[in-house]
């Protein structure tokens, strides 16, 4: 097979780039796939490629022929500079949040982020002497009016990933260059192939890769990919760090990338063609999905967005806890667990009014968010059809 060039690989559509990125059967012995390299020590040729650390790999930690395989892909995806990779999708917004932030330093954090990176935010940052605010996920170029002198970051989600607010990142950007701040975003949603950050200006997307990339619901991994700016600060803490993760979950999630545009285009239009028939629903208050035109973030996803993929949420007409329990208990086809991206579907029920901040969410019934799999839309809308029936059953 031959390699192809940067430019080359520049007029490739997103499928066949996944299928090629990180592979080049040239070093696997013309085997297709990378294997997981296990090891932590590297031996040198001779005493003086030793005392001057000159060898192709130095140490496990710092890098091995499966970790630069899905570096590399990710890289090209990303249109990045580079890629480190780390433990979980948390861990990959700590890293890229410490590799730009020290003590005094003041952090802009969107207000519908991911609940445990609010509570680094809270719990270790602060400790550390840095200070958060945070700010409403529909301000656009309004984010100027929060910036003090001491602000080094503003850190993006879009969209929400449980209440699905679409962010004017080009407009978020534009403050932030005026003003040489590094912004970072949670690109998890919608990951390189649906919205690329850095192409829009953003410093540091970050990937919970244990979603969409390994796509299987068995590996937990986080990866941040950098511009050539924010790319040395990255990769400096991710090393004084000491992040690693073992070389299996890389090789599954660099099979996981090999269908990912599949996965995600199908996961797409069905949890589409879910969310419309929800608002339709009698038993449906309304539909968090920004793909939907009565979203509010409707006009800002269309303008930047290639697509959706498969994670929304919806709000049951319902006050109660029994009559949640009634919908949930009554689904067949959806598990209930807290994760998203993978192969099968998922229901779980959320609240996002007790730590809100900035805003305030008003859902006006009962909110369950919703992760569409692989499985036929027709069964699934029938099964969901059957819940809220047998929830419109229990007394309020
Ligand atoms: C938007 C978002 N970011 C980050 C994460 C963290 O990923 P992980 O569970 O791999 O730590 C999640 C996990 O649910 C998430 O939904």
């Amino acid at each position: 097979m031959k390699s192809l060039s940067s430019e080359e690989k520049s007029h490739l559509q997103d499928d066949t780039r996944m299928v090629l990125a990180g592979r080049n059967t040239a070093e696997t012995f013309g085997f297709v796939n990378v294997p997981p390299f296990r090891g932590s020590t590297v031996v040198y040729p001779d005493a003086a490629a030793c005392l001057a650390h000159r060898n192709r790999y130095t140490y496990g930690r710092k890098g091995n022929p499966t970790m630069d395989a899905l570096e590399s892909a990710w890289s090209e995806l990303e249109g990045a500079a580079g890629t480190v990779i780390c433990p979980s999708g948390a861990s990959a917004c700590t890293t890229a949040l410490l590799s730009c932030l020290k003590a005094g330093d003041h952090l802009l954090m969107v207000d519908s982020v991911y609940r445990p990176t609010r509570n680094f935010c809270d719990n270790i940052l602060k400790r550390y002497g840095v200070e958060t605010t945070y700010y409403d996920p529909h301000l656009a170029g309004g984010i100027e009016a929060l910036i003090k002198p001491n602000t080094r970051a503003i850190f993006m989600e879009s969209p929400g990933s449980q209440t699905f607010e679409v962010q004017d990142v080009p407009a978020i950007v534009a403050v932030a260059k005026k003003h040489d701040i590094t912004t970072l975003i949670d690109n998890t949603w919608a990951t390189a192939l649906l919205f690329r950050p850095l192409d829009f200006g953003v410093d540091l997307s970050i990937n919970a890769a244990t979603k969409y990339p390994s796509g299987h619901s068995d590996v937990l991994i986080g990866l941040v990919a950098a511009n050539a700016k924010a790319l040395p600060g990255l990769k400096a803490m991710h090393g004084d760090l000491g992040v690693y993760l073992g070389p299996d979950d890389i090789f599954l999630t660099l099979r996981g990338l090999r269908s990912m545009p599949l996965r995600m285009r199908e996961q797409g239009a069905n949890a589409l063609a879910i969310a419309a028939h929800l608002e339709k629903s009698p038993h449906v208050v309304r539909v968090m999905h920004p793909a939907l035109p009565s979203s509010p973030g409707h006009a800002l996803f269309k303008r930047d967005f290639k697509g959706a993929s498969g994670l929304f949420a919806f709000v049951l007409k319902a006050s109660t806890d029994k009559q949640v329990e009634a919908f949930l208990n009554h689904l067949t086809l959806f598990g209930m667990g807290y994760s998203w991206g993978g192969f099968e579907s998922l229901a779980v029920p959320f609240d996002a009014t007790p730590y809100r901040t900035a805003t305030e969410f008003k859902p006006g019934g009962r909110a369950v968010r919703l992760n569409i799999g692989l499985e036929s839309p027709i069964d699934l809308i029938a099964d969901l059809d059957g819940a809220l029936a047998a929830m419109a059953k229990v007394p309020a």
